[in-house]
């Protein structure tokens, strides 16, 4: 794992974007998974600006998302097909026969998994994985304990999660159960970056970074990988015990 801090929020967004079109250009038939929140909104707004500026060829690409609340409609604000749509696969001009999200308000989960399952397995798997990390550690919606075999699944929300993941919603809802990429899937993804930024996040940074690494805290499972990158910035890395400049 590569750890990479950045001064500010934008700086750190930079960084992030650069790669990922990096990435793209390197690799234009590239499986991309996208998180959503605030940790990657501002990169992926400026990627689709790069991309379109420039006119990268993303034709070939295929863009899945990594989660999603369960029973949130794709229209409600809140959701994670909402922003994936607003500030990314929009702006950027992604077909919808090149991307994938999950159905929130499918009757049939197994279905939804299998889905994803089956783009991951034949594309050989996800190249680029583009997370953030949750106040519990997660990574998507593989909370603490989620097994590290684990394939496309439903999960149970932890208290931690429903109560930070009320920001995303401007009115009051139920985000008890959430559907994700498996942390099997995660961590096998060609590269894996994650982003963190802000005071919060330094407790959570620390663990993932300092800590023997494990599914109790899915986020310092990057410490295994290969071609991870932690992207962070100085306020995320303010509580460890080496800093990075
Ligand atoms: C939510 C999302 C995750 C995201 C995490 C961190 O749980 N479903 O995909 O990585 O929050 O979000 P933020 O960047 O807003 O802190």
């Amino acid at each position: 794992m590569e750890l990479r801090v950045f001064e500010k929020y934008p700086d750190l967004s930079i960084g992030a974007a650069a790669m990922m079109i990096n990435y793209i250009e390197r690799k234009p038939d590239a499986l991309l998974c996208f998180a959503t929140g605030d940790s990657p909104k501002l990169a992926y707004q400026l990627v689709a600006e790069t991309i379109k500026r420039e006119g990268t060829d993303i034709s070939k690409c295929f863009f899945i998302g990594l989660d999603e609340w369960l029973g949130i409609s794709p229209d409600n604000t809140g959701s994670c097909h909402y922003f994936l749509q607003q500030y990314l696969f929009g702006p950027m001009g992604v077909e919808s026969s090149q991307s994938c999200l999950f159905d929130a308000m499918t009757t049939n989960e197994e279905e939804e998994c299998k889905k994803m399952n089956k783009i991951i397995a034949e594309r050989g798997g996800i190249d680029l994985m583009v997370a953030g990390i949750g106040m519990n550690g997660h990574i998507g919606f593989n909370e603490p304990g989620t097994d590290i075999n684990s394939m496309a699944h439903v999960a149970r929300l932890d208290e931690i999660t429903q109560e930070v993941g009320k920001k995303y919603f401007t009115e009051e809802v139920a985000i008890s159960k959430g559907i994700t990429v498996g942390l099997k899937q995660v961590l096998q993804a060609k590269t894996l970056l994650m982003m963190a930024s802000g005071k919060k996040k330094a407790p959570v940074i620390k663990r993932a970074v300092e800590e023997k690494t494990g599914t109790h805290w899915p986020a310092s499972l990057i410490q295994q990988h290969a071609n991870g990158v932690l992207m962070i910035d100085t306020e995320a890395a303010s509580e460890l015990v080496t800093q990075f400049r």
